[in-house]
Order: C-alpha cells, then sequence, then structure tokens
C-alpha cells in the first residue's frame, strides 16, 4: 500500500467521498483541518485543506509545522501541492497550469523549521532542487497522458502576503528570475523536505501578478480563473493517482 498527502490550495478545498477521516494531533498544534482519506486502488490519499474547511487560515497564519507534521505521522512517501499564483512570465498566462523547478522564498516571520530553538535537533537540509524527484515527473507524465497542456518548469517566488504586491515587487521578482509568485509554497516545501518527505507542486495561474496588465487584480477574477481551471487540475491528479496506484 503506497501512501500520498494532497494538500489543497484556494478553490481545492475537498477531493471526493472519503473512506476515512483522521484527526491528528502534533507536537507543533493542529493541523489546517481533519485529515479525509481516499482510497484508489492500492493507493491511499490523505487530503488537507490547506486554509481549512472554512478558509479560516491565510497564507501567513497556517501552521505549516503542524500540517507537514501530520502527514508524517500518517506515513506518507511524499506530498503533492496545489497552488494558487498570480503568473509573472509569459507563458504563465490565467488559467495556465504549471508544475514548478525552483522557488525563491520572501515570506518573513513564519515558523519556517521543525528545529527553531537551541537544542532541536539542527538540520542543514539540501534543498538546490526543491521539487525534484518521482511526484514531479509523475505529475508531468500525467499531464501528458491525460492530454492537458502544463508547463513543465518555472520559479515560484513565495511571498508573504495577505495583500497583493505591488507593481515595483513583481519588477523585483520578474528581475530575479521568478516566473510565478504564491503565497503558500513556503515554508511547506522546506518543511516537507526536514521531514523527508518529497514535495511536488502543481500551481494554477490564477491572474497576471500586479502591474503587468492595465486592469487590477479582483478576487472575484481569480475565484472565476480557478474555478475554470479546477476542471483540469482534477482530470490531471486523478490520472496520476490511477498512474500510481497501477504502477503497485
Ligand atoms: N500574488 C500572490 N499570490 C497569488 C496571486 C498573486 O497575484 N494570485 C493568486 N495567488
Amino acid at each position: 500500500m503506497r501512501r500520498l498527502g494532497l494538500i489543497g490550495g484556494s478553490g481545492l478545498d475537498q477531493w471526493g467521498t472519503a473512506t476515512r477521516t483522521h484527526t491528528i494531533d502534533s507536537a507543533f498544534g493542529r493541523p489546517s483541518a481533519d485529515l479525509e482519506e481516499y482510497r484508489l486502488g492500492d493507493l491511499q490519499v490523505f487530503f488537507l485543506p490547506r486554509h481549512g474547511t472554512r478558509h479560516e487560515f491565510p497564507p501567513h497564519a497556517v501552521n505549516y509545522r503542524a500540517n507537514i507534521d501530520a502527514f508524517r505521522q500518517l506515513g506518507v512517501a511524499g506530498i503533492i501541492a496545489v497552488n494558487a499564483v498570480g503568473g509573472i512570465s509569459g507563458p504563465n498566462q490565467p488559467g495556465t497550469l504549471t508544475i514548478p523547478d525552483q522557488l525563491i522564498d520572501y515570506t518573513w516571520g513564519r515558523a519556517h523549521s521543525f528545529s527553531l530553538d537551541a537544542g532541536d535537533e539542527l538540520q542543514h537540509v539540501e534543498f538546490a532542487r526543491p521539487f525534484e524527484g518521482e511526484l514531479r515527473r509523475g505529475l508531468i507524465s500525467a499531464a501528458t497522458d491525460a492530454g492537458l497542456s502544463v508547463l513543465d518548469s518555472g520559479c515560484i517566488g513565495v511571498s508573504q502576503g495577505p495583500r497583493l504586491e505591488t507593481a515595483a515587487e513583481v519588477r523585483r521578482l520578474q528581475n530575479d528570475g521568478c516566473d510565478m509568485v504564491g503565497m503558500t509554497t513556503m515554508p511547506e516545501a522546506a518543511l516537507a523536505r526536514e521531514a523527508g518527505l518529497e514535495y511536488a507542486s502543481l500551481c494554477i495561474n490564477a491572474n497576471w501578478a500586479a502591474g503587468l496588465d492595465n486592469t487590477p487584480v479582483t478576487m472575484e477574477a481569480i475565484d472565476a480563473t480557478l474555478r475554470e481551471a479546477m476542471v483540469r487540475v482534477r482530470k490531471l491528479l486523478g490520472t496520476f493517482f490511477e498512474e500510481i496506484s497501477n504502477a503497485g
């Protein structure tokens, strides 16, 4: 039996009909919600809505450590994370799905490691390729098999939020080499690495980042694009889980 974690972001707050619900407590506090378990053949998938079931946790207030620790307790081998982002570079236009291969962390003040205090086990985890692994490769081939067009690389800049960026901040991100900007990939990805869990992200470009077109970014437009894209996200993840399950 293989076990995987699935973290839903804005626009993906449930997956299907759960076979079981897990209430997990951790040394770092409570995760964003109970985790729902799904079975697909030989595969167990544990789903966690990052922002809570009522979207009560904004990006800077998510208990990332409790969330990753919950997956560790459930014995998953890795995590697929869905992230809504703003597109910066040309191909990342609204509606596009991107499987990033790099990130730059601009967040601050978040509990970003399992080793924060003197006396904690010190971890300098290797993080040169934050998303590298079987899951990222599997998502890319599942997209091809499902006939879905995705971008198979890209750098995501992770901003603090919850406000959207200024146009100058987006220019800086662009100059730094970011193709997208989101608010939740860090410290999630780094904590997964500390916990020894593979981590792949599926980004949904919900809007052009601030200042890149002449219209202000609105939550209504973001939500509409996320709703439209979710059909493809579900198809991609469904194909991916099926292929992992068939691979045994
Ligand atoms: N910036 C940051 N996070 C986001 C955006 C954005 O423009 N759109 C969706 N998530």
